[in-house]
């Protein structure tokens, strides 16, 4: 397998507000912080690969607003290749974050440049997709381009990660496209169509998806930790019990992880396995890509 990853997705800038509650309706609510932070979970993928060492290339685009440069130049200091990120005018991509005390997390984004990317970024990209064992998606670009890009990275030859979030309807022959699907316990619900409250539900869903789409997936469970379909097996892998400072970007440090150890020649669950460490590190810092681990800071 090739040993490069190419991340095509989005780009934001974070507002991480620390609450002790939400607020009510018609209430003002002092926070007790804020983080302003490189985001978008385009970036944040490609940022914790690039920081666990492989070479990685972020496709997308940025607006010409104050936050563009400080977008690029951040993940460009995190090492991850900058050359596919177009500068469009207008705002960039935006992410405001609640992070509420008792760990939960209420997250807006706004589109911007993300939603300006195009078929021919895509094409654009066709060189480092075909240098790419791995093409890494989201759902914060328009769904044709998603749709566009799963056929480009599989004609490169690339395994193709999609992490659906958010949630959106995504056309069914790109789920069957797609190698490793990844969602969150939400985004699952939405679409499995089932709760999923528990470890024991989650195992009955992921197959009956997993099968679905002829594909292999994770269902990641926040502090719980996450469940995996490789191939037939299906795996729970326990998060580590950490002191969680703010999750924004967890399960981004969690993919960009998990491709970096497919990269690496590890199975699926030997990566979330990896991966698991990856993410308990990311939640004891603020912010996303500020808080994601190194190699060094993993071993
Ligand atoms: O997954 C966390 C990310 O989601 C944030 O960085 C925010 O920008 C949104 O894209």
């Amino acid at each position: 397998m090739n040993k490069k990853i190419t991340v095509i997705g989005s780009l934001n800038y974070d507002v991480i507000l620390k609450i002790p509650r939400l607020p009510f309706k018609g209430e003002t609510l002092t926070a007790n912080g804020a983080t302003f932070s490189a985001g978008g979970k385009g970036a944040n993928q490609a940022v914790q690969a690039a920081k666990l060492k492989t070479p990685t290339y972020m496709v997308g685009c940025v607006g010409t607003d104050a936050s563009a440069d400080f977008l690029v130049n951040t993940a460009k200091e995190y090492g991850v290749n900058v050359d596919y990120i177009r500068k469009v005018p207008g705002s960039s991509g935006m992410g405001v974050i609640n992070a509420v005390e008792d760990g939960s997390v209420y997250a807006c984004i706004v589109r911007g440049a993300n939603f300006e990317v195009t078929k021919e970024d895509v094409d654009n990209a066709m060189p480092i997709l075909k240098e790419s064992g791995v093409c890494i998606l989201q759902n914060e670009l328009p769904v044709e381009i998603i749709a566009y890009a799963i056929d480009k990275a599989k004609e490169a030859g690339c395994t193709v990660v999609l992490n659906a979030a958010p949630a959106i309807e995504l056309p069914e022959e790109c789920l069957s496209k797609v190698d490793i699907f990844v969602v969150n316990e939400v985004e699952a619900e939405f679409y499995c169509h089932e709760k999923i409250d528990s470890v024991e539900k989650a195992k009955t869903e992921i197959k009956k998806m997993a099968e679905k789409y002829n594909n292999n997936v994770i269902f990641t469970l926040g502090k719980d930790g996450a469940v995996a379909y490789e191939n037939g097996t299906i795996e729970f892998i326990p998060a580590m019990k950490v002191d969680a400072i703010e999750t924004t970007g967890a399960g981004d440090s969690y993919i960009g992880a998990v491709s970096h150890s497919i990269i690496e020649g590890k199975s699926l669950i030997e990566a979330c396995k990896f991966a698991t460490k990856c993410s308990a590190i990311t939640v004891c810092r603020m912010g996303a890509q500020p808080s994601m681990p190194t190699l060094e800071d993993v071993e």
